[in-house]
């Protein structure tokens, strides 16, 4: 079957190369943060327990080119939604339309529900009584062309499991190990956070060096779908759980000038069974410093949206700039939407990489500190 992975704008790069790490596939195209290859239940399986930047994982069951609603229920009677879904299957239809003739969403996800549940009356007889497991459909029409596919993931993967609250403007959890993913770090070096909030970036980091998949902590639609596919994610959480580094040393703290956050951030690397592993505490940016060389800074400050904080904003970075000066041979890697960044911090980056955080658009900054000699 056809498997789309579905990432954000930006990190696709980051995604395919995870796809490539986990399942040895090359050469993949994403288009418009859609990446398309061939695989079976175990692939789809294995995607939703592993990929840390994509945020979802569809089986596409059919396409076909349509510019009316007659085509387009003709076109989705056609799939053999027998395969799929059973007699008791509770079906959730959602659509998305762009340039092209069919735009009406609500007519549209109408339409393709009653051509399904045709489909499936004619084939189950009688009623479809919509009790059982969740099958969530989507028909995104493009230019005329319908891609019709079912979500394997259920909620969002940037759901792992580990936060129930919320803290002050938190990264997505996809995010946050894309940040990770895009700079040098590797878990045998240093790693601090020095605007920490709930915590995401450190706890993401230490999933990454614990090799704690990032899925391993919840559930998918896919596994409720039968009872071979519960055993399936079962098998492979086992599997997954024996390969965790436990053992492993690692160096992950977390600074934040609130409190409040920290006690979130705490709390929530408890709740991804990572509590032990991450050093937390109230800390000013200003007061930051390290006598150890090479260590590795990944941090989304606050931005200063308000036109009232710009001048606070000024001031953080240029702290923030003569702090990391201030450290041998570290590098910096910060995510804002603040323009003049590179001005205040005080250094050019080496790269910057445009991304969104939510629907704002923002920079990640890299600024490289000099390479450890081979043996160190
Ligand atoms: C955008 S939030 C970080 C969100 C975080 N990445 C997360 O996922 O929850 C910025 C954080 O910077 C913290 N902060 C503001 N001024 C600071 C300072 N002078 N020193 C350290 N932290 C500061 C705020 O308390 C806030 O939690």
């Amino acid at each position: 079957m056809k498997i789309c992975v579905n990432s954000a704008s930006g990190v696709e790069a980051v995604t395919k190369r995870e796809i490539y790490k986990l399942l040895g596939i090359e050469n993949l195209a994403a288009i418009n943060g859609r990446i398309v290859f061939d695989g079976e239940i175990e692939e789809v399986a294995l995607c939703n327990l592993y990929l840390r930047t994509a945020n979802r994982v569809e089986i596409v069951v059919g396409e076909f080119a349509a510019d009316n609603f007659d085509s387009l229920f003709d076109g989705i009677k056609d799939i053999e939604w027998e395969k799929y879904i059973p007699s008791d299957g509770k079906i959730i239809v959602n659509a998305k339309s762009q340039l092209s003739k069919i735009f009406a969403i609500s007519a549209t996800q109408s339409i393709v529900k009653k051509a399904i549940c045709e489909r499936l009356i004619g084939v189950y007889g009688g009623q479809l009584p919509e009790t059982g497991a969740r099958y969530k459909i989507e028909a995104a029409i493009n230019k005329d062309f319908v891609t019709v596919t079912l979500d394997s993931s259920g909620e969002g993967l940037h759901r792992r499991g580990y936060r129930g609250l919320v803290g002050e403007a938190p990264l997505k959890e996809t995010l946050a190990s894309a940040l990770i993913q895009l700079s040098v770090y590797n878990p045998d070096k240093r790693l601090v956070d020095l605007f920490c909030g709930s915590g995401t970036i450190p706890i993401e980091a230490c999933l990454i060096a614990k090799n704690i998949p990032s899925g391993l902590y919840r559930d998918f639609d896919f596994a409720k779908w039968s009872a071979k596919n519960r055993e399936l994610l079962l098998k492979l959480k086992e599997k997954a759980e024996s390969e965790i580094k436990w053992e492993k040393e690692i160096s992950i703290s977390g600074f934040d000038i609130d409190e409040k956050q920290i006690r979130l951030a705490r709390r929530h690397a408890k709740e991804a069974g990572v509590g032990d592993f991450i050093h937390f505490q109230r800390a000013d940016v200003a007061d930051f410093s390290s006598h150890y060389p090479y260590g590795i800074i990944i941090s989304n400050p606050p931005y200063g949206e308000r036109l009232s904080d710009r001048k606070e904003v000024e001031k953080l970075y240029k702290t923030y700039g003569q702090v990391y000066s201030s450290l041998k041979d570290w590098s910096a890697y910060t995510l804002t939407s603040v323009t003049d960044f590179e001005k205040l911090f005080g250094k050019k980056a080496d790269k910057k990489r445009k991304l969104y955080n939510g629907k704002l658009e923002c920079f990640y900054y890299s600024v490289m500190g000099a390479k450890p000699p081979k043996n160190e």
